[in-house]
């Protein structure tokens, strides 16, 4: 397994090009399976999550053609022969489970492993079962498995007890074959919805409200393909934008709108930096130690928790105090044993994490446990004194591309230490 090596107490200056946001490549490419024509999505990032919903959408059929290398991918689900995602595919990587929506409707029948829980909790998914149930499915759960069937889904009216961003995506994608209006209320309202939803009314859906809490989809009886674009990755722009924070350094990253991560934006403004705001880019330029300010994470618009970890790390070096709320998953404060590590002084309660800023963080060898804790390992690695080795960096490549080429053109200096054996 691949290390990263940094040594600490660079300042980052430079722009980053932002790739395809993982986030909603994800259920976008899964809606190729609603149509059977050729799909082509631009800006599909080359990540590691990337692959596997590719190769899910292989094994079920679908013909791949393109090279993730420049972003372009082709997707043609027309000889569909397999309604069937099995457990050792799904089980790496939960995203998978959303395939069992647009199999559903496009054919009748569905058979996907239920995804597990991971590292950062237990991740249910019981609203999406609940919503395609409501739509007319037969749901049975069999030895790990979620067995789905119904002759042609037919809309309703569907309220999640959460806004949650994959069931709010799943239902979309079904809906927009179901017969007649379906109504889904309390909707997650995050830009990759927004970007899903663009997706689905240009394979012909009439969809309204994407982004809002209630979205009206007419279902239709088939779907064209056509050309799509993936939105730029607001977490690895919020990321970024950290690790110029943390530096004191200056970086822009170029390819999102700013209104994407307005509520990180506005929190990197309390603790003390400058953001520039651009059409499609963001500058940040740090004025000094970041000053020890408070986060909730909530759904979008709030604080995203998917960027909770990376500025945790931030608040680490900060001046004064910080308290950390997480209240979208149970389990996301896996970083802070690695970051204490370091010398952080991080003490957690529940869900609360209070963060005392420290003066100098020392280098140390570090394990990676899910994507984002890993992120903010090597944030805190970018300012630590000496060496600092972050390993198991699988976790990293599933939503960060080329994540060291990125950091050492800012400035840092970073490697990849490939494994040996
Ligand atoms: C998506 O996960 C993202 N993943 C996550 O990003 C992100 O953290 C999350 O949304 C929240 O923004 C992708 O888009 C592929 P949820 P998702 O359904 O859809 C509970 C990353 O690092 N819940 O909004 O799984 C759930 O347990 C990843 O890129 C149910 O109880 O998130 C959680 O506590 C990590 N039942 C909360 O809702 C359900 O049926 C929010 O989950 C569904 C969710």
């Amino acid at each position: 397994m691949d290390k990263i090596k940094i040594v600490g107490g660079n300042r980052l200056q430079g722009s980053v090009i932002l790739s395809g946001s993982k986030n909603a490549a994800l259920p976008i490419l899964v809606s190729s399976l609603l149509t059977a024509e050729e799909c082509t999505y631009e800006r599909v990032p080359n990540l590691q999550d990337i692959e596997f919903i590719l190769r899910v959408l292989g094994e079920l059929g679908a013909e791949i053609d393109g090279e993730l290398d420049d972003g372009t991918v082709k997707v043609k689900c027309e000889e569909i022969d397999q309604v069937e995602a099995p457990y050792d595919l799904v089980r790496k990587m939960r995203a998978s489970v959303l395939v069992l929506g647009p199999l559903l409707a496009r054919f009748g029948e569905a058979k996907v492993s239920l995804p597990g829980g991971c590292a950062i909790g237990a991740r249910p998914i019981n609203f999406h079962l609940e919503g395609l149930k409501a739509l007319g499915a037969q749901i049975e759960l069999q030895e790990g498995y979620v067995i789905a069937k119904c002759k042609r889904l037919k809309g309703n009216r569907v309220t999640f007890p959460f806004p949650s961003v994959g069931a709010t995506e799943h239902l979309m994608m079904a809906a927009s074959l179901a017969q007649g209006e379906t109504v889904l209320e309390n909707c997650a309202r995050e830009p990759e919805i927004v970007n899903l939803g663009e997706t689905l009314n240009k394979m012909g859906v009439k969809l309204e409200g994407a982004g809002e809490e209630t979205i009206r989809i007419q279902g239709r009886d088939s779907l064209n393909g056509g050309r799509f674009r993936i939105m730029a990755d607001r977490i690895e722009a919020g990321t970024y934008l950290t690790a110029g924070f943390i530096t004191q350094g200056k970086v822009k990253v170029e390819g999102l709108e700013p209104i994407h991560l307005e509520a990180v934006l506005k929190v990197f403004e309390k603790a003390g930096a400058r953001i520039s705001r651009g059409k499609e880019s963001i500058e940040l330029e740090a004025q000094g130690l970041a000053r020890g300010t408070p986060i909730t994470t909530e759904p979008f618009p709030g604080f995203p928790t998917d960027m909770q970890a990376q500025f945790m790390a931030l608040m680490c070096v900060a001046q004064g105090e910080s308290e950390i709320t997480e209240t979208i998953f149970e389990n996301r404060f896996m970083h802070v044993s690695e970051l204490t590590r370091l010398g952080a002084d991080v003490s957690t309660k529940g869900n609360v994490a209070v963060v005392r800023g420290v003066h100098t963080l020392n280098g140390a060898p570090l394990m990676a446990t899910d994507l984002r804790a890993s992120a903010s390992l090597i944030v805190a690695g970018l300012v630590a004194k000496g060496e600092t080795v972050v390993s198991r960096v699988y976790h990293l490549d599933r939503g960060y591309e080329r994540l060291e080429e990125k950091l050492s053109a800012l400035g840092a200096n970073i490697e990849r230490l490939k494994e040996t054996t």
